[in-house]
């Protein structure tokens, strides 16, 4: 096990990002308490020395232009370094590989709910796979949320009525403690959750909806047990979003093969820049989607009227989900 502990302060590292973060850390506190105790020292070495003493009078100082070059360029190298090494250590945090695999995840006062692509809910505690990216595309149902791994190093705000998303490769199989790091009501402390980190046997079985047998220490509950193989009435996203554009009518103006209906195509529109009427251009992307499906007017492709009804409040956050898979299934 790697243990992260600086002098048993940090929990473990279980992801490679994890181990750079606290380096990164540690080089913070270290650097403060060089300079706490440089320019601490030096006061008090100073007001030491230089006390007020009979016979001794002071001389009065105009500046030191060497001197004072040191103690300029010497912090803003510092800084410049700071900056560098967090910008590096943050950019890797939050560019998730391509080959993430996705959860939907979903806030609510006061749980956590995991969302698979095969329709699997669960809730309070989720399988991820070990030593395998895994990105999380998370929106709230009522207020802010923060979704917080320590293990991970990882958090992020869970916001109602947008996406927003984190990644994260495990390292090491069991359980990661999930917290709520946001200030979200009088249950907020008790919005806890497991992220449970399977080995690629179990991964597979889970995926393919068979029971799971964990490693000593980690045997789930009955409760967790039944939860944790894919119902055989759960919906794969891309079959429910596909079920919902047709009873939701969205497929009588988008058509799903590129022909022209009185609105821009689903076929290969995701990932896609689209020009906007008001000439902007915008990348197609999950908070697109579920921006145009609940404010349909506010960002009207060229060449469209908006004729658009809105559809906010009409979907739960499941059924968002779902209709964003099947469009995005549509490349
Ligand atoms: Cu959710 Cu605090």
């Amino acid at each position: 096990m790697k243990d992260g502990s600086f002098f048993g302060t940090l929990p473990i590292q279980a992801t490679v990002v994890a181990g750079k973060v606290d380096l990164l850390y540690e080089f913070l506190v270290w650097l403060s308490v060089f300079f706490t105790v440089l320019v601490v020292g030096g006061m008090l070495y100073f007001a030491w020395v230089y006390r007020r003493r009979p016979g001794h009078k002071s001389t009065a100082i105009h500046g030191n232009t060497l001197i004072e070059i040191i103690w300029t360029v010497v912090p803003t190298f510092i800084v410049i370094v700071i900056f560098v090494w967090g910008w590096v250590v943050y950019k890797e945090q939050v560019t998730p590989p391509y080959n993430a695999y996705e959860i939907k995840v979903l806030g609510k006062q006061w749980s956590w709910q995991f969302i698979y692509n095969n329709g699997t809910v669960m809730t309070g505690q989720a399988y991820i796979p070990v030593n395998k990216p895994v990105k999380l595309i998370m929106t709230s149902e009522d207020v802010l949320h923060s979704f917080f791994v320590p293990n991970f190093r990882v958090k992020q705000d869970v916001v109602p009525g947008m996406y927003t998303s984190v990644w994260f490769e495990a390292t090491i199989e069991g359980e990661h403690q999930v917290y709520c790091a946001e200030y979200c009501g009088g249950l907020h402390s008790g919005m806890l959750a497991k992220l449970i980190a399977l080995n690629d046997e179990n991964w597979d079985k889970f995926l393919r909806g068979k029971e799971i047998k964990l490693a000593e220490g980690n045997t789930p509950t009955t409760d967790q047990l039944a939860s944790s193989a894919a119902k055989p009435e759960a919906v794969p996203l891309i079959e429910r979003g596909r079920h919902l554009s047709e009873v939701k009518a969205c497929t009588s103006c988008h058509s799903v093969d590129g022909s022209f209906k009185a609105a821009p195509s689903f076929k290969g529109l995701f990932g896609k820049s689209v020009e906007l009427s008001s000439g902007k251009n915008v990348v197609v992307d999950d908070n697109y989607l579920r921006e145009s499906i609940e404010k349909p007017a506010e960002k009207i492709v060229k060449g469209f009227s908006p004729v658009m009804p809105t559809y906010r409040g009409q979907l739960s956050e499941i059924e968002m989900a779902s209709l964003i898979a099947y469009i995005r299934s549509l490349q």
